[in-house]
């Protein structure tokens, strides 16, 4: 088990109705052997990991994703492709705003966004100077978009969402993302159920995206030297 994004104990909660459910604030859903009954018949189950989860761990600097540096592959993209025509980006789950900056020092025009307010706060205040970004609060997996972006970047968020929320990414990916827009992910290949961070498959990522985008090309990317040979990168375009 990876060291990165370990997870404080879940707190888990049953309904009345007998479902398992999302404790407001807090959060969880596992499984013990009372809901492994015939009668509740559970098939799956998500464990969301909440805003103040998140919160808390920029609050008490838990938090080993944060490398002090854009994507080594998001800066080697942008450093291959000059060419490409300068429009909006969206960085969901931005965390202290890397690769926001990378994105903006590439000359985009750049929206991060994320759950944890302290995110948001030290991506301002790392950002300060840096023309074209601007970040805001918002539930990536929720939340209306303020407007539709001709680029959208991800880099852990995916495997830090529980895999039973994958759905309501790819749907949240349609919502921000203009038609004809381009997608550009950076995904973790670990063999990690147990997360954050979950890892992925190459198989997993095309069954999910290829319905409603169509891909351009995908890679091994340089990365992080404790994420070497475990990512993968996909250039989709919104078909
Ligand atoms: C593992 S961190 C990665 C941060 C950043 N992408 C990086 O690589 O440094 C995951 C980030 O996603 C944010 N996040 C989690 N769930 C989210 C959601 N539903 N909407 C927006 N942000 C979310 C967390 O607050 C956290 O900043």
């Amino acid at each position: 088990m990876p060291p990165e994004f370990r997870e404080e104990p879940f707190v888990s909660q049953l309904r009345s109705n007998g479902r398992l459910t999302q404790n407001p604030g807090l959060t969880v859903l596992q499984p013990t052997a009372a809901f492994k009954t015939e009668e509740i018949k559970i098939t799956s189950t998500i464990k969301i990991i909440s805003k103040m989860d998140w919160e808390e761990r920029y609050q008490t600097g838990d938090m080993p994703w944060e490398k002090g540096a854009a994507s080594p592959g998001l800066v080697d993209f942008l450093a291959a492709h000059p060419e490409l025509p300068r429009g909006t980006v969206c960085v969901p789950g931005c965390g202290t705003g890397h690769d926001a900056r990378a994105w903006a020092e590439a000359g985009f025009e750049v929206h991060g966004f994320d759950i944890a307010p302290s995110a948001i706060r030290l991506s301002r205040e790392k950002s300060q100077g840096v023309k074209n970004v601007q970040y805001q609060l918002a539930d990536f997996l929720v939340d209306p978009p303020p407007m539709q972006f001709d680029w959208l970047f991800e880099h852990t968020l995916y495997c830090a969402i529980d895999p039973g929320q994958r759905a309501d990414y790819a749907g949240a990916v349609l919502r921000w993302l203009k038609p004809g827009g381009q997608f550009l992910a950076v995904h973790y290949f670990i063999p990690d159920k147990d997360g954050p961070p979950f890892g992925t498959t190459r198989d997993e990522v095309v069954q999910r995206f290829s319905p409603n985008f169509r891909l351009i090309e995908d890679w091994v990317p340089r990365s992080y030297p404790n994420r070497t040979g475990l990512e993968r990168m996909f250039w989709w375009v919104r078909t």
